[in-house]
């Protein structure tokens, strides 16, 4: 990884008061400016690290740094820290509370005591940068889920941090919703944010993550390229991935002498670019 990260953990150790160790020693640095995913089995300690990125959790042991920084958890720390490094949970449920959307997302703005028409400007921006101007006047209550996910995202984005964090982000959406919601993260990339995402579909993160961190039993298990976690069959079966489908194909095509080994594509598209035209030779092995 080249340049200083923004998020770095340091050997955190976290129990919750019923003695579970959710976090076990475990160190990592997210690179800037990219969209990192993180994999593991339920339990694995993805949520409680997350909590630890905001201050929303304090490590027993070890420390986290923000953007080089050793994170306090004096009041005045703890706001500059969440309103750069937004945390969105999983459940829309336990995050939205306010009578309306446009209330909903101007929450974060106000408190950070920004004059009225800068918040107004803000949640217009994180409205339009989620689709979601429409719902603006309705009761948050009546939402579907995906478009409360939104709102949760927004409300986060309004407060301009230079890093979202997602709670498995796809988590209960269509198949066509989850694919929205990754260009929505990926068009946060774009605009400068640095994006952390948990998810259980290896399909998804083989895809659109940049790099990917793999979690067990609060520790790290492997990081990398997304490629490189992908085809180490120990690291998968270690933390009880599956292979995406994509890689998996290809597996099996170089293995039958159709297409020649190396990196496997990230897309369908670029899967089928690679196969020779109908009536060309077929690579020998
Ligand atoms: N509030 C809590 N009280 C007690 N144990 C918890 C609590 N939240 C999570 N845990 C436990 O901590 C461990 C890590 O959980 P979590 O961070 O939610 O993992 P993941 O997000 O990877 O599924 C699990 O064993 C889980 O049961
Ligand atoms: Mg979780």
């Amino acid at each position: 990884m080249t340049g200083e990260p923004i998020l770095r953990a340091e050997e955190l150790v976290f129990s919750y008061p019923d003695g579970t160790r959710a976090l076990n020693g475990i160190s990592l640095s997210v690179p800037r400016g990219k969209k990192t995913a993180f994999l593991g089995p339920n339990g694995a300690g993805k949520t409680t690290l997350f909590l630890h990125f905001n201050g929303l959790l304090r490590p027993q042991s070890g420390c986290v740094y923000w953007s080089g920084r050793r994170v306090r958890y004096d009041r005045s720390s703890l706001m500059t820290l969440r309103q750069n490094v937004g945390v969105v949970f999983q459940d829309p449920d336990t995050q939205l509370f306010s009578a309306n959307v446009r209330q909903e997302i101007s929450f974060g703005p106000c408190n950070l005591g920004w004059p009225a028409a800068k918040v107004q400007e803000q949640v217009d921006r994180a409205m339009a940068a989620v689709d979601i101007l429409h719902l603006q006047d309705k009761p948050t209550h009546f939402l579907s889920l995906g478009q409360k996910k939104r709102v949760a995202i927004a409300a986060v984005l309004a407060m301009q941090p230079r890093v979202l964090v997602c709670d498995e982000p796809t988590a209960w959406l269509d198949a066509a919703h989850a694919a929205a919601m990754m260009d929505l993260l990926d068009r946060q990339t774009r605009d400068g944010v640095t994006v952390i995402f948990s998810t259980h579909d290896v399909d998804l993160a083989y895809s659109r993550a940049d790099y990917v961190f793999v979690m067990k039993d609060g520790k790290l298990a492997g990081e990398g390229h997304p490629a490189d976690i992908f085809l180490n069959d120990g690291l998968l079966a270690r933390a009880d991935l599956a292979q995406p489908q994509l890689v998996e194909i290809y597996r099996d095509l170089v293995e039958k002498g159709w297409l020649p080994p190396g990196r496997p594509p990230r897309t369908k598209q670029e899967l089928l670019e690679r196969i020779p035209p109908r009536g060309g030779r077929r690579c020998s092995k």
